[in-house]
């Protein structure tokens, strides 16, 4: 099965987990790069007024692609204006099933997962999975089970979540 990660990252965690999945799946992880970052302010206000940001060009069709995760960092509850870019952009996914993953400080999971969710369901793709890390898991080390959850259920196929606290 071919997956391709589309991941964000701005301080690293998000990058470190959509990485350890990647090594777990053996699927290709594309990068989604800002074309220019800005300021806290400017990034905490796009995010929570769900506005897009331009992004470097990047794999966003999904010929050849049997699932697609979208790793993202939670910003205001909501995801951070490039990944609704690269969400807007994502081409050849009617049919194909895609999973979340979000890397979070502590709350706003399950609103971030569900714009994830819709923008893609709005492509006519189907929702397998989702999984959600705190900063402190990735900062000591301690994500590892979930993330290998969520490759177990990647790998089934079936709707599930991955996560509680
Ligand atoms: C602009 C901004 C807004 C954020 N908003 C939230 C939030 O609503 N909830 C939360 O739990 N963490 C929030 N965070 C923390 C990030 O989700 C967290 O630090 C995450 O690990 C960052 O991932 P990264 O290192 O891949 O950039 C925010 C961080 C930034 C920069």
């Amino acid at each position: 099965m071919q997956v391709l990660i589309a991941y964000y990252s701005w301080q690293g965690h998000t990058a470190k987990v959509a990485q350890a999945l990647a090594g777990q799946l053996g699927a290709e992880l594309v990068q989604i790069e800002p074309v220019a970052e800005s300021g806290m302010f400017v990034k905490a206000m796009k995010a929570f007024l769900g506005l897009k940001s331009d992004i470097r060009p990047c794999r966003v069709d999904l010929a050849g692609v049997d699932h697609l995760v979208i790793a993202s960092p939670v910003w205001a509850h909501k995801v951070p204006p490039y990944v609704r870019e690269y969400l807007s952009r994502v081409t050849g996914g009617s049919g194909k099933p895609f999973s979340v993953l979000v890397e979070m400080g502590g709350s706003g999971a399950d609103s971030a997962i569900g714009i994830i969710r819709r923008a893609l369901e709005a492509k006519g793709m189907h929702f397998v999975a989702s999984a959600f890390t705190l900063e402190e898991q990735v900062n000591n080390g301690t994500f590892g089970d979930r993330i290998t959850s969520l490759a177990d259920a990647i790998r089934k196929g079936g709707t599930s979540q991955v996560g509680g606290r």
